[in-house]
């Protein structure tokens, strides 16, 4: 019987995280146990096997739940659960914290890759970069084939405005690399819950020399916005924060972007509105339903919606970043150290 093992703490790592993160681990007083595959996921009964017992987890977005049944069978040595994610909703908190098991997630690393992104979007719905990838090279120039809306202000359009559903660190990221497309206006919609900060708003308008940036209602932002991003949490609370209601309001020539989570668009509304024309077009990281999506859902299918595999965040720079943060929260979860990123229970 190897005593040594014995008397360190197990931790579960169910995703391999590659020969920069993984030596991280090598350390003799953790009891390391780590699903083989970077790219494969673990399956559930792979998992359950082998958190019983542990002191800590580390977790995948997409890697199925950390609910009620995870943490019985990982049992009451469990002290942290670690997900590489900067999102929690696949994480049942209320039961996390009955537990008094901590959670460690990654905030801040992923912030300048996502907005890169979001703007990659908002180019990709304006320019038809769905369909004109799609047909080339079957396509001779031609004066005003395959023309869409200017994301930058042009001399027909001298004001350019942006609308945030939510507007967090990705948001005010994603707006800041909108200044030298020459934007002049920002809307946004806030948790209702929370009071409107007028001087921060204030703040950033005169550093990013914005003629407005306004705290307003849906409806408002749904009207006056150029490009809306969504960027809020997924919750009961967002969920199809984007609908029909919204999307009829929206100007024609106007462009969504979803980075956030898919729940918070309705889908069904998105591909009406795309075929309809209520809106110019979409670009969207993230869809409802994912990561069970087939080319058969409605947004896939749809030739004015620019669709991305959930790469918001995949830089070699930001996933290692995300990687070892999430790799430190478990480490110091577990020998009672100080996580960098540990979420307020
Ligand atoms: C997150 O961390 O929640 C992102 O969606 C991953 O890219």
């Amino acid at each position: 019987l190897d005593t040594n093992t014995m008397s360190r703490p197990k931790v579960v790592i169910a995703r391999h995280l590659g020969p920069d993160v993984m030596p991280l681990f090598n350390r003799p007083d953790l009891d390391v146990v780590t699903w083989h595959s970077e790219t494969e996921a673990c399956s559930r009964k792979w998992l359950l096997e082998n958190i019983c017992g542990a002191a800590g987890v580390l977790v995948m977005l997409g890697d199925g739940k950390v609910d009620a049944e995870f943490l019985d069978t990982a049992g009451p040595n469990l002290r942290v659960v670690s997900t590489m994610s900067v999102g929690y909703e696949h994480i049942n908190l209320k039961e996390l914290a009955q537990r008094n098991v901590k959670l460690g997630y990654t905030p801040d690393v992923l912030t300048d890759a996502v907005a890169d992104v979001s703007i990659m979007l908002a180019l990709m719905a304006g320019r038809n970069a769905r369909e004109t990838t799609t047909i080339w090279p079957n396509c001779p120039w031609s004066p005003f084939q395959f023309c869409g809306p200017q994301l930058s202000a042009n001399w027909i359009h001298q004001t350019r405005t942006a609308g945030f559903i939510g507007f967090g660190r990705i948001a005010q990221a994603t707006l800041a690399r909108l200044i030298p497309f020459g934007f002049t206006h920002c809307l946004y919609s806030g948790n209702p819950g929370s009071a409107p900060n007028t001087a921060r708003d204030a703040e950033l308008a005169r550093t990013h020399k914005l003629q407005s940036v306004r705290r307003v209602t849906l409806d408002e932002l749904a009207r006056g916005s150029d490009v809306v991003f969504v960027l809020a949490p997924s919750s009961p609370d967002t969920r199809h924060i984007v609908n029909e209601g919204f999307l009829k309001q929206m100007k024609k020539t106007a462009v969504l972007v979803n980075t956030a989570r898919g729940t918070l668009v309705d889908s069904d509304a998105l591909a009406k509105a795309l075929r309809e024309g209520w809106l110019w077009g979409a670009g969207i990281d993230v869809v409802e339903g994912e990561p069970n999506v087939t080319t058969e859902h409605p947004l896939v299918k749809e030739p004015r919606c620019a669709v991305l595999p959930h790469i918001g965040s995949a830089t070699t720079e930001t996933r290692l970043g995300m990687a070892t943060m999430a790799a430190k929260n478990l480490i110091a979860g577990v020998l009672d150290g100080e996580m960098p990123a540990e979420l307020n229970l």
